[in-house]
């Protein structure tokens, strides 16, 4: 099947899945500290749902899915999801986003089950300062499960670290030295304005171009050619066996690529990260509707896409739903 195009002319090929809005940490970027209301269990699609629907768009000419939450893996059986997911014709891409927790103790099954890739947040690489950034997580736990998910296989691992102006961002230089030593992709995300999230402020935000500066002064560092297939642009040292990716989300609108639909885990289909635009897929499935309505509105999704978003017109985003309720 041809891929599916928006009225931008963008190839729609990628369906970013969250699978749950529960999480087993609260990160300060993300959530408050009391943690956020979660959707009811019967309001979350299950795991038949999910495979219906990724059988449709596969037939719409989307390639590769990633699962995400909340953190995706606190919900029960993912191993299941994904062999299910994995027989889809058409999916030749399975990936998952998580914050590491449980990595180590599920990496095994979830590659036998056919998961393709992981990328992991870390924000710190000190014990103490990583538990206050997550209220309460395991740095040694999560390189653990980065180790294991590299001796499996799940590579490239993407590590994603969002520095944070006073918090973490002394950070930066030995995130960037980890390329140095491994074959990690360590990636950098500009502080975006997440709905509900009152940590962000302005002067927190340290861009991209001041990151490339400072990185760029341990050594020279080089674009490299890889798939344009995401939000991140990727460098290296001269020589190092891992990689440096920057995505940036407040300075530069990479928009014009994005090749992306969200469904969040109460089953609305989201065109865009930031428009609050949603399509009622779980809805439309619970009325026993046929595959063909699906594909409608799928792609619908696709058709009112917007063009781009900017935070310079709305930087609070979208104040609905936290960042874990959308799954990134
Ligand atoms: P790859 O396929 O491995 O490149 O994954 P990815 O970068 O798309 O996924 P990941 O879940 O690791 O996301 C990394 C960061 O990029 C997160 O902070 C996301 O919120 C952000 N991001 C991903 N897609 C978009 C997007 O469409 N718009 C915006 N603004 N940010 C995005
Ligand atoms: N700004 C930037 N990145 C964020 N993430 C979560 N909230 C924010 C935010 N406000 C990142 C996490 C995770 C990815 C899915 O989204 O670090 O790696
Ligand atoms: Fe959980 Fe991820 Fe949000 Fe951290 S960023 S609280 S790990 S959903």
């Amino acid at each position: 099947m041809d891929a599916i195009r928006d009225t931008y002319d963008r190839v729609i090929d990628y369906l970013r899945i969250s699978i749950t809005d529960r999480c087993n940490l609260r990160c300060v970027y993300c959530m408050p500290s009391q943690g956020v209301r979660h959707l009811r269990h019967a309001g979350i699609l299950s795991y038949e749902e999910i495979i219906r629907i990724v059988r449709v768009a596969a037939l719409l000419g989307v390639r590769k899915v990633r699962i995400t939450g909340g953190e995706p893996l606190i919900r029960r059986n993912l191993g299941y999801l994904i062999a299910d997911l994995r027989s889809i014709p058409g999916i030749e891409d399975i990936s998952l986003t998580t914050n590491g927790q449980l990595l180590d103790k599920y990496a095994d099954e979830l590659a036998a089950a056919g998961l393709t890739r992981v990328n992991v947040s870390v924000d710190s690489l000190q014990n103490d300062r990583y538990a206050e950034i997550t209220r309460g997580g395991s740095l040694p736990v999560v390189f653990a499960g980065i180790q294991r998910a590299t001796l499996l296989g799940l590579t490239p691992v993407k590590i994603n670290m969002v520095p944070m102006r006073g918090i973490n961002d002394d950070e930066i230089e030995a995130f960037a030295r980890l390329t140095l030593e491994t074959r990690y992709d360590v990636r950098f995300i500009e502080f975006m304005p997440a709905g509900a999230n009152d940590f962000w402020t302005a002067d927190r935000v340290v861009s991209t171009q001041e990151i490339m500066e400072r990185v760029g002064r341990i050594a020279p560092i080089d674009p490299i050619k890889r798939r344009k297939d995401g939000p991140a642009r990727y460098y290296s040292f001269a020589g190092a066996p891992g990689v440096l990716g920057f995505i940036s989300p407040i300075s530069h609108h990479f928009c014009g690529s994005c090749n992306r639909l969200r469904l969040t885990s109460d089953g609305k289909l989201r065109p865009c990260l930031f428009s609050e635009t949603e399509i009622d897929l779980k809805s439309a499935m619970r009325r026993h509707v046929p595959d063909e309505e699906i594909a409608r509105l799928l792609r619908l999704a696709v058709e009112v896409k917007p063009q781009a978003h900017s935070f310079a017109d709305r930087p609070d985003a979208d104040k609905r739903r936290p960042m874990s309720a959308i799954g990134g």
